[in-house]
């Protein structure tokens, strides 16, 4: 677990009809850790609710963050508390940066694509390609021409490397990734957040050009994801309890259930907050957060999510 800060909003500014960009300076004045273009942190909204965004100022600024939070109608309770009630002058706390998405910085030249509210870790990585004077482009995708958020800052600072596409204007100027993108050069690197189906098409897409998975660099911030199946048993190894988990049940609402906490974020298997250690027993991995190789190794589960091949699953826990 990242260590925690105590953050000040001291900027709270709508974007676009459904952003609101948050400007976060450390309480005492102090700088705030150095992150990487592709970071997020995790704002503690309330008692109950913990939630991850993308850091979406210049990687190079530590005197404040900025997060750009889309209010999203199919929000679990986080993006409309923060949209509602986190104002200027609020202190929030916040884990230290960690990153998922990291740019690769040796890339001849990078393709940036974000979908809606997925613009934001591609703003950081224009601003951090920028300084370093790399060739890039930075496409941004929205439905309607009145979501486009950050629209004066991007034109200002990226000038001919942005690409506002607009789903709900002319056809000349939306995305067309076998054109847009040019040739899949080994030295070109696709990076796309968004989503779910946009961000499937943005890489099904780049594979379709002949972008090897190598260079297709992706993270979800939500998906759909099934954690329904057949009951089984877990044993919580450390706590010494065997626990039922029912066909609609998640490991995590029986083991919390039984009294055994474990800290959640996302609860949708994309942030990796809740992997436990598997002792015994094959997991059914339903997350977005382990890799092909790990999920292999069946030695380590998403809780929130995933659930289990065997009929008893033996966890470090
Ligand atoms: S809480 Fe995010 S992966 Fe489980």
């Amino acid at each position: 677990m990242n260590n925690l800060l105590n953050v000040t909003i001291t900027e709270r500014q709508m974007m676009s009809s459904d952003v609101v960009s948050l400007t976060l300076t450390n309480v005492d004045g102090s700088p705030l850790p150095a992150f990487s273009a592709g970071a997020h942190i995790a704002v503690h909204v309330n008692d109950d609710t913990i939630r991850q965004y993308s850091l979406c100022s210049a990687p190079d600024e530590t005197a404040f963050y900025r997060l750009g939070i889309l209010k999203d109608p199919k929000s679990r309770g986080g993006s409309i508390a923060i949209h509602e009630q986190l104002k200027a002058g609020d202190t929030v706390t916040i884990t230290e940066p960690s990153n998922l998405f990291p740019l690769d910085m040796t890339a001849d030249h990078s393709i940036l694509a974000g979908g809606g509210i997925g613009i934001t870790p591609m703003i950081a990585m224009a601003y951090t390609l920028k300084a370093a004077g790399k060739s890039f482009d930075l496409h941004y995708c929205v439905r309607s021409h009145s979501e486009v958020a950050f629209l004066d800052e991007l034109q200002r600072d990226f000038g001919d490397e942005l690409k506002v596409h607009c789903d709900d204007l002319g056809d000349e100027q939306r995305l067309n990734p076998a054109v847009d993108f040019g040739e899949a050069a080994a030295g070109t690197h696709v990076y796309t957040c968004g989503p779910s189906g946009f961000m499937d098409w943005i890489m099904g897409s780049a594979k379709e050009i002949g972008f090897k998975d190598k260079n297709i660099h992706f993270e979800y911030f939500s998906v759909e994801v099934d954690s329904t199946g057949e009951a089984f048993t877990v044993i919580a190894e450390q706590s010494g309890k065997t626990i039922s988990v029912s066909g609609t049940q998640t490991i995590m609402q029986a083991l919390s259930d039984a009294g055994i906490k474990v800290e959640v974020s996302c609860e949708q298997g994309i942030c990796g907050t809740c992997i436990v250690d598997v002792l015994e027993g094959e997991p059914d991995h339903r997350d977005q957060f382990l890799t092909d190789d790990e999920k292999s190794d069946n030695d380590q589960i998403a809780v929130c999510c995933s659930r289990s091949k065997s009929s008893t699953l033996v966890l470090d826990i």
